[in-house]
């Protein structure tokens, strides 16, 4: 059972791992542990109760007993002067808020959240969902705390609701999906993800100092720049031994990720949308549901903890008919053509991906509109006449009687001021009406937070989809928010405006991807810069980064395997020298680092020469025989290039360790350096494995204590090996 409840406390048992809250004698909800699996007990008991000076105590207590020193499971205030997870204007105007325990109740699977992307069950004995509901008895402001916790997973899903059951508005202010104080002698770092365009996702870990330490984005999107994740660790925890507890966000917007050490050494964790810019009026009878936070536990280190993610994401985040399909190997032609394409180039590259073995292609920004540069059209999605004379439901036919399917690219969100559609409505984006918007890229955003917009812009797109047989999109976000108002809007509600707006976004989403099933859509901002869970809900794969050099990439790719899975991450093969940093690597490295991640190709194949084509057309057909194990595999990161002087490797082992793919690439190369071992991990120890591409075998065993030897070699070289599973000994014995 994942829910047991007894004397108000709640356990609540993952595989691996468990979670415990309590009702206090006064009523208050506590936090009691997070971390290794626990067999039932008297835990609300552990923490002494003490006097601490300046740690005021609710009316009626002893001065032993404050919410300033207690592990809190919502925090709001009170005598609690640490960070709180609610903080809101009462119809008085002042910010009184006590929140105590009201009731709950358990239920089998876990309910949809309404409007927000969300774990998922598909079957409701997959999870149990516990709800708690505390209540702020003078204003009848109720807030409802609900954690499913899942069986195969060590994984909490947490998010909370408010209801105004007064008769009077409030006016919320932060509103945190989940906050959780952990005792003095758990975590003493914390891991961030951090970057900008092209060097997104790098992981920093940090002591955790005395006081408040957080990240955010405040940008309208989750952004390049900071991550809606956070890991916390203990000084010795490694890939794989020690704790790890990691929160990650379902939310595409603006968040807050942060971090108090309390006076006490207690550290209060937290996570959701970010109270800048935030207010949203709450009126009598209303609710406000917050994004759901993912939070997991691992005591085998962070490799563990990744994989508890990954399984999660991949398979009950992720949805649709592409969630578990082999996923078309394609070509995208931006990096082949920029803007600067006809018809008949397109054509040509298509012929050539065509027989590399590419099974779709990608048509790329510059194909609506009289778009020929970045200044132009976004908002008009009609083919550009000059380069598609014969319009796009031809362009797919000939690609189809190529026999290649065809996707698109489309940036549904923007406007350009040089289009008919801000002509038509300059009203429509987001800007300060009497003020000048800023521009990025040169365009501005619709304003998704009003109904009429996303009418438009639904309808829209199921004119441009059904206009050609589209089986791909590419759907990109080139800026992010500035000038944050909507047009109409009350004075009172301009705080809602941003997350509205991402509401909007994600009704358009839902809409969208139901009336368009069978297209793998694919998401995309500059980038990573909205590389996050939320946008995984509808689309199940992300282009990981701008950067597609296959260097830069060992070290996005990892750091965004923290949290998602291969399958999620889109990477090419794009051309030498590299159009980002000028690197040249080898064609094998780049197919290789590119295996590991959505695969496709992102350069003008007319160009190469015909040796390069025929082992491009081999390494395709190579990696056709990986790509089961690949997308559906368990990840394994074994070395990291940062720390293992140079040299990236990890391996990807199937889920009944019958076979594994091992990769090791060197950055630089070392004059008369240590022999580099590679130990593989996850294979079964008693089972003998063939090396399917030198016909070596080795035990299981030895492969991950002795390890393979990776021969010295220049720079950028890489090395995979594919082990298959020959026998075990557990078979030999049955
Ligand atoms: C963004 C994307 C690129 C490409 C361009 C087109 O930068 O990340 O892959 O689609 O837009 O303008």
């Amino acid at each position: 059972m994942p829910i047991e409840f007894r004397d108000l406390t709640w356990y609540l048992h993952g595989p691996n791992s468990t979670y415990v809250l309590f009702v206090d004698p006064s009523g208050y909800l506590q936090h009691g542990h997070w971390g290794s699996r626990l067999a039932a007990g008297d835990l609300a008991h552990w923490r002494p109760i003490r006097h601490r000076a300046f740690s005021p105590s609710p009316a009626g207590h002893p001065d032993t007993y404050s919410l300033d020193t207690v592990q809190a499971e919502f925090p709001a205030g009170g005598g609690d002067f640490r960070l709180p997870a609610i903080e809101l204007v009462q119809a008085d105007g002042t910010r009184a808020l006590d929140l105590r325990y009201l009731s709950h109740r358990t239920t089998p699977g876990k309910p949809p959240l309404a409007g927000l992307p969300a774990t998922y069950v598909e079957a409701t004995t997959e999870a149990d969902t516990l709800e708690l509901v505390l209540i702020d008895q003078p204003s009848g402001l109720e807030v409802t705390l609900s954690y499913t916790v899942f069986r195969a997973h060590d994984a909490l899903a947490r998010s909370v609701r408010i209801h105004n059951t007064g008769t009077t508005s409030v006016q919320l202010l932060r509103v945190l999906s989940a906050s959780v104080d952990l005792p003095e002698d758990s975590a003493t770092h914390w891991l961030q993800l951090h970057g900008a365009w092209a060097r997104e996702r790098t992981p920093a870990l940090c002591p955790i100092h005395p006081g408040m330490q957080s990240v955010e984005s405040r940008r309208g999107a989750s952004g390049h720049g900071h991550h809606p994740f956070i890991s916390l660790l203990r000084g010795d925890t490694t890939e794989t031994a020690g704790p790890a507890w990691g929160l990650s966000l379902v939310y595409s917007g603006n968040f807050l990720a942060g971090i108090e050490r309390s006076p006490y050494g207690l550290t209060r964790v937290q996570l959701g949308i970010n109270p800048a810019g935030f207010a949203w009026q709450l009126e009598p009878g209303a609710s406000f549901q917050t994004p759901e936070a993912v939070l997991v536990f691992s005591e085998r280190g962070l490799g563990a903890l990744s994989r508890t993610y990954h399984t999660l994401y991949r398979t009950r985040l992720c949805r649709g008919q592409h969630r578990d399909r082999e996923r078309p190997i394609l070509i995208n032609n931006w990096e082949a053509t920029y803007f600067n394409f006809t018809e008949e180039r397109l054509l040509a590259l298509a012929r050539c991906a065509r027989d590399v073995g590419v099974e779709l292609f990608v048509l790329d920004d510059g194909w609506f509109g009289h778009r020929d540069n970045d200044k132009s059209s976004l908002g008009d999605w009609t083919p550009h006449p000059a380069k598609f004379p014969d319009g796009m439901r031809r362009f797919g036919e000939k690609l189809a009687e190529l026999g290649l399917q065809f996707g698109l690219w489309l940036e549904p969100e923007m406007v350009s001021p040089d289009s008919d559609l801000y002509r038509a409505h300059p009203d429509w984006c987001i800007h300060v009406p009497g003020r000048a918007p800023a521009l990025g890229r040169h365009q501005l955003i619709l304003d998704l937070s009003r109904p009429e917009v996303v009418e438009h812009v639904f309808s829209t797109l199921c004119a441009v989809l059904k206009s050609a047989p589209v089986r791909y999109v590419k759907w990109d976000m080139n800026r992010n928010m500035t000038d944050v108002a909507s047009f109409g809007r009350a004075p009172a509600n301009q705080g809602e405006t941003a997350h509205r707006y991402i509401l909007g976004l994600y009704q358009l989403l839902e809409r969208v991807t139901q009336a368009f099933p069978h297209i793998l859509f694919e998401s995309c901002s500059g980038g990573g810069g909205r590389f996050d869970p939320g946008m995984l809900f509808y689309m199940p794969q992300t282009w990981t980064s701008d950067n597609s050099d296959a260097i830069a990439r060992l070290a996005i790719q990892e750091g965004t395997s923290l949290i998602y899975p291969l399958s999620a991450m889109a990477a090419h093969i794009s051309a030498v020298p590299n159009h980002q940093n000028h690197r040249t690597t080898p064609l094998a490295t780049r197919a290789l680092v590119a295996a590991t991640g959505a695969f496709g190709l992102e350069l003008d194949l007319t160009e190469l020469p015909a040796e390069d084509l025929t082992a491009l057309r081999r390494l395709i057909d190579r990696y056709k025989t990986w790509r089961p194990l690949l997308q559906h595999g368990e990840l394994h990161r074994l070395q990291s290039a940062a720390a293992a002087r140079g040299v990236s490797a990890w391996c990807v082992v199937a889920p009944d360790q019958s076979e594994a793919l091992v990769i090791a690439v060197r950055t630089l190369a070392e004059s008369n350096g240590p022999w580099r071992i590679i130990r593989p991990q996850g294979l079964d120890p008693a089972a003998t494995y063939l090396d399917l591409l030198t016909q070596q075998t080795h035990p299981g065993d030895q492969l991950m204590v002795a390890g393979l030897f990776f021969p010295d070699g220049p720079d950028f070289h890489a090395q995979a090996w594919h082990l298959r599973r020959l026998a075990s000994a557990s078979a030999t014995i049955t």
